[in-house]
């Protein structure tokens, strides 16, 4: 639990930088693919509901919006949100995950999609979120989450679950606070989605266009 707070400390601190950074689309892999990657993935399936879980600063909820999907967002940081609804329409929350999986706070209906973009970051939150999204999911509804590609610490020994030291690297300095997260192999991925309730989990591999350098997975899963 001291991680989980040190991360959501470190979102509050790095507001500001985080909505500038992708104001300006200042993240190369995500220039370069995986923002399409996972709206073209969400889109793929037609939902007429979606619900953005740490939707950060809202490119994401903004952009599945202007696609005709409504919208919902949650994050934990009020700074973000507020970002979020000057930038796009829809219903936005203040709410972590916990205040999720406690039913602290209640969505109004059910949606044909959730998607995580790049927001499980910690071990014990993102195990009780994913098993209570089940319940929030219409009929046939789809989760999707985009994460680091899981073969990325493999290039440097290290394909272990467990918690890794994070850092800004390649952001900027005005970035503070680094982070440790919660890394999983490809393997406890699946294992976790599988025990949280959801089967037919497709793997799509996202990779650096030029370099074919693996950058994401999206995994996409229906509840049982
Ligand atoms: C890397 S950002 C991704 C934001 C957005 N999904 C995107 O694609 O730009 C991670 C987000 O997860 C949120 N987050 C992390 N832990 C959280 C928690 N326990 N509850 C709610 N939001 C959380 C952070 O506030 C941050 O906005």
């Amino acid at each position: 639990m001291v991680n989980e707070k040190k991360i959501i400390d470190s979102w509050t601190t790095n507001a500001a930088n985080w909505i500038e950074i992708i104001d300006n689309n200042g993240i190369e892999s995500r220039r370069l693919i995986t923002n399409k990657a996972i709206v073209d993935a969400v889109c793929s399936n037609k939902p007429a509901t979606a619900l953005d879980v740490g939707c950060g600063e809202g490119w994401l909820t903004k952009e599945l919006y202007d696609k005709g999907i409504e919208m919902t967002g949650v994050d934990v940081i009020p700074e973000l949100i507020e970002r979020a609804r000057e930038k796009a329409k829809g219903d936005f929350l203040v709410a972590s995950y916990e205040d999720i999986v406690s039913g602290k706070i209640v969505f109004s209906k059910l949606f044909d999609t959730i998607v995580i973009n790049f927001a499980l970051i910690a071990k014990e939150s993102t195990e009780n979120l994913l098993a209570a999204l089940p319940r929030y999911l219409s009929p046939g509804g789809k989760l999707l989450i985009q994460t680091l590609h899981p073969f990325s610490r493999k290039a440097i020994d290290d394909y272990k679950s467990g918690w890794k030291e994070g850092s800004w690297d390649g952001l900027g300095e005005q970035f503070t606070l680094p982070y440790q997260w919660y890394f999983c192999t490809l393997e406890d991925w699946l294992l976790l989605l599988d025990r949280s309730g959801f089967h037919s989990i497709k793997v799509t591999e996202v990779l650096h266009p030029q370099s074919a350098k693996p950058l994401s997975v999206i995994f996409e899963c229906t509840p049982h």
